[in-house]
C-alpha cells in the first residue's frame, strides 16, 4: 500500500477546507487550490477557527495545532500539486466542470497520484473516464463538517483497483473516520436516501402543508435529527441538493426523484442558503 505524505486538496469551499483540515492534523502535508483567491483566504481563517475549537475544548495540543497549521499551503496553480500522493476535488457539484479538470489533472499529477473525488452524487466511473489513470480513481464523500461527521463513504468506480481502494481506506482511518463503501449509483448511499427527504421537506413547505419552522421542528424532535431538513439543505447548499437530485432524477429514470419546484427556485434565484446569507432562512 502506498505512503501518503503529501495530499493535494482542489476547492476550497467548505468541503475542501474540513478535508484539508483532517489532513494536516493527521500530520500530512497539504497542498490547498482554489481558482478563487477569496476562498483560499475564507478557507485558511476557517481552518484556523476549527482547529482553536479543538484545542480548546482540551482534544488537541496548542503545540500540534501549531504544526498542523505550518503543514497548510495555498496556491491556484495546479502545478503545485505534482508532488501529491493523493488529490482529493471538492469543487463545485457540475460533471462538466470535474470532467475538465480531471483531464488536466491526468496530466499535472505524477503517475503513481491517486485521483479521489468528494462528489455528493455523480458517477465515479464518468469523472475516471476523463484521465488515462481510472483504475486510480475513486470517490472520498466526506460529510459535511469534515472536521467532526465520523462517516467517510467510498465509491469505487467500474475500473478502481484493490491497491487505490486499500490506500484510500488507510487514509481514511488516519482521519480518524469509519468507512462504507458504495457502489458507483446515483446519489451512492446516504444522498440516495438524504435527498429524496429534503426535496419531500421542500414539496411540503410548496404544497402549504406547513410552515418551514413547524417542518423542521417535526424532524428535530419527532425523529431526533440534529437539524430539520430544511435547516440542513441551508447548511449543505441548495445548488448541492438540487444537482443531486437532478443525478437521482436522470441516473435512475424515476419521476419520484423530480427536484421540486420550489427548490429550483430558490436556487435560479440565488438563494443557495448559509454560505450566501439567505436560503430557507435568512442569516444574520
Ligand atoms: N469545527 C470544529 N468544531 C465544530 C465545527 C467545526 N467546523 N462545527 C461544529 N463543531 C463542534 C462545536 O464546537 C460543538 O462541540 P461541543 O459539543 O464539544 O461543544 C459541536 O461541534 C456542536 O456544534 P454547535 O454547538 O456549534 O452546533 P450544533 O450542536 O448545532 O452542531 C452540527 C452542529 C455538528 C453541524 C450538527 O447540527 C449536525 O450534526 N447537523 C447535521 C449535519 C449533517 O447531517 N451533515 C451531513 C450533511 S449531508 C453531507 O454532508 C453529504 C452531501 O453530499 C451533501
Ligand atoms: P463550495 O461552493 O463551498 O466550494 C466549492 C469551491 O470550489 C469554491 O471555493 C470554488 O471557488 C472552487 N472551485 C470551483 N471550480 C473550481 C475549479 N475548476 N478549480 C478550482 N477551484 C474551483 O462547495 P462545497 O459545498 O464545498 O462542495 C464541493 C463538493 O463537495 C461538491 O462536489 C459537493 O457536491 C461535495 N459535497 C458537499 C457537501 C456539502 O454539505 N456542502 C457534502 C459532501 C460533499
Amino acid at each position: 500500500m502506498a505512503e501518503v505524505k503529501t495530499v493535494g486538496v482542489i476547492g476550497g469551499g467548505q468541503m475542501g477546507s474540513g478535508i484539508a483540515q483532517l489532513a494536516i492534523v493527521a500530520g500530512i502535508d497539504v497542498w490547498l487550490l482554489d481558482s478563487d483567491s477569496n476562498a483560499l483566504t475564507n478557507a485558511t481563517k476557517s481552518i484556523g477557527n476549527s482547529i482553536q475549537r479543538f484545542v480548546s475544548k482540551g482534544q488537541l495540543s496548542q503545540e500540534k495545532a501549531k504544526d498542523a497549521l505550518r503543514r497548510l499551503r495555498c496556491t491556484s496553480s495546479l502545478e503545485d500539486l505534482q508532488s501529491a500522493d493523493v488529490i482529493i476535488e471538492a469543487i463545485v457539484e457540475s460533471e462538466d466542470i470535474k470532467k475538465s479538470l480531471y483531464t488536466d489533472l491526468d496530466r499535472i499529477a505524477k503517475g503513481s497520484a491517486i485521483l479521489a473525488s468528494n462528489t455528493s452524487s455523480i458517477s465515479i466511473t464518468r469523472l475516471a473516464s476523463a484521465t488515462s489513470r481510472s483504475s486510480q480513481v475513486i470517490g472520498m464523500h466526506f460529510f459535511n463538517p469534515p472536521p467532526i461527521m465520523k462517516l467517510l463513504e467510498i465509491v469505487r468506480g467500474g475500473d478502481t483497483s484493490d491497491a487505490t481502494f486499500m490506500t484510500v481506506k488507510a487514509l481514511a482511518e488516519r482521519f480518524g473516520k469509519t468507512v462504507i463503501c458504495s457502489q458507483d449509483y446515483p446519489g451512492f448511499i446516504v444522498n440516495r436516501i438524504l435527498m429524496p427527504m429534503i426535496n419531500e421537506a421542500f414539496f411540503t413547505l410548496y404544497t402549504g402543508v406547513a410552515t418551514k419552522e413547524d417542518i423542521d421542528t417535526g424532524m428535530k424532535l419527532g425523529t431526533n435529527h440534529p437539524m430539520g431538513p430544511l435547516e440542513l439543505a441551508d447548511f449543505i447548499g441548495l445548488d448541492v441538493c438540487l444537482s443531486v437530485m437532478r443525478v437521482l432524477h436522470v441516473g435512475l429514470g424515476d419521476s419520484k426523484y423530480r427536484p421540486c419546484p420550489l427548490l429550483v427556485q430558490y436556487v435560479d434565484a440565488g438563494r443557495l442558503g448559509r454560505k450566501r446569507g439567505i436560503g430557507v432562512y435568512t442569516y444574520g
